[in-house]
């Protein structure tokens, strides 16, 4: 079974990657949150730093590409592949509504005749592997039928599935009922990925769909950084490691955006999945939540350690 890290846009960064990377070894790939290359065929200042080949040494990184214009995938692609990188990822299943309004996205999937324009555009001029990240539609999961024969027609390098649509964002649960299908229609390996939170929830993944060999987990392990390195054979999850890892990473961002109150800002979305972990965590969560100044908000996370008991798996609160 390969184990991906999903993307989470604010929170999967370079420096995150990094240390998850060397704390809690197993993960096959980590996809970077989108970058959306413009007409100037320019990488912005932070897009560089996310790709920049030494800040992404020695860990399995794949680019994550959003735009429906094949011109400027195909030049970021390209330019991917010129830097190092072995594979690069198209961003179907943004469910954002002004990513959508764009038809970009999960909004690429309602446009099918210029999706398969794209993508025809695309195989024929990128000099590497593409991989595509896809929800099943907008409203319906029936739509995706279609759309994965369109799909069928490329040699799409793997094909990730969240089964959700987009009008789900991130709530309603998953819809696994397709995925036998997927599975037996698609050309290419699928990727399972949606809601794989405890290890109850790959057991029960794989004792139903032995077929499937490639997942990828991202809210879940974003509550359990160890939940993929246990999947691996690793141990349970010891509280100082958790420290460790945590305080470095804030220490990182820190030095990073030479700003303490940035940095906290960056760790207050990790802490939203984190916080599940923690028993009883409501009240001091709620003050981590609530912090403007960066000693509350470091003051809280000592708290969070010295008080709070650690679950053996988070607690469903997103
Ligand atoms: C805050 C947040 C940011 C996300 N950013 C991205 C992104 O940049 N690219 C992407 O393909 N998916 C993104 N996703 C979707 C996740 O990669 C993943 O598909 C989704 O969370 C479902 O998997 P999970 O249930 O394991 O979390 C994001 C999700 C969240 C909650």
């Amino acid at each position: 079974m390969q184990y991906y890290c999903a993307p989470l846009e604010g929170i999967t960064s370079w420096h995150y990657r990094n240390l998850h990377h060397r704390y809690f070894p197993g993960v096959d790939r980590y996809y970077t949150p989108f970058l959306s290359p413009s007409q100037h065929h320019v990488f912005s200042k932070r897009e560089q730093k996310e790709i920049h080949r030494a800040r992404n040494q020695g860990v399995p990184v794949v680019p994550q590409l959003m735009t429906r214009q094949a011109e400027d995938f195909i030049w970021a692609a390209n330019a991917l592949f010129d830097l190092g990188y072995q594979e690069v990822n198209l961003n179907l299943g943004c469910p954002s509504g002004t990513v959508v309004a764009k038809g970009k996205g999960a909004g690429f999937l309602a446009r099918r005749e210029e999706l398969y324009r794209f993508l025809e555009e695309v195989f024929q001029r990128v000099s590497g592997p593409v991989s595509i990240k896809t929800r099943l539609g907008l409203k319906d999961p029936e739509e995706f039928w279609p759309v994965l024969a369109c799909y069928n027609q490329f040699p799409i390098a793997e094909l990730t599935v969240h089964f959700r649509v987009q009008k789900d964002f991130y709530r309603n649960p998953v819809r696994r009922e397709g995925l036998a299908r997927v599975l037996a229609e698609s050309r290419h390996p699928v990727c399972y990925n949606g809601d794989l939170v405890t290890d109850a929830d790959f057991k029960a993944l794989k004792g139903a769909h032995p077929a499937v060999e490639r997942v990828m987990a991202g809210r879940g392990l974003m509550a359990d950084p160890s939940l993929i390195c246990r999947q691996k054979g690793g141990g349970p999850l010891k509280r100082e490691t958790l420290r460790a890892f945590l305080d470095e990473l804030y220490e990182c961002y820190c030095v990073c955006f030479d700003s303490r109150r940035n940095a906290m800002l960056r760790m207050k979305e990790l802490w939203f999945y984190q916080g599940c972990l923690f028993q009883d965590s409501e009240k001091l969560l709620k003050i981590l939540r609530k912090a403007t100044d960066w000693r509350v908000y470091e003051d809280t996370v000592e708290r969070i350690f010295g008080e709070l008991e650690l679950l053996p798996e988070p607690r469903a609160g997103w």
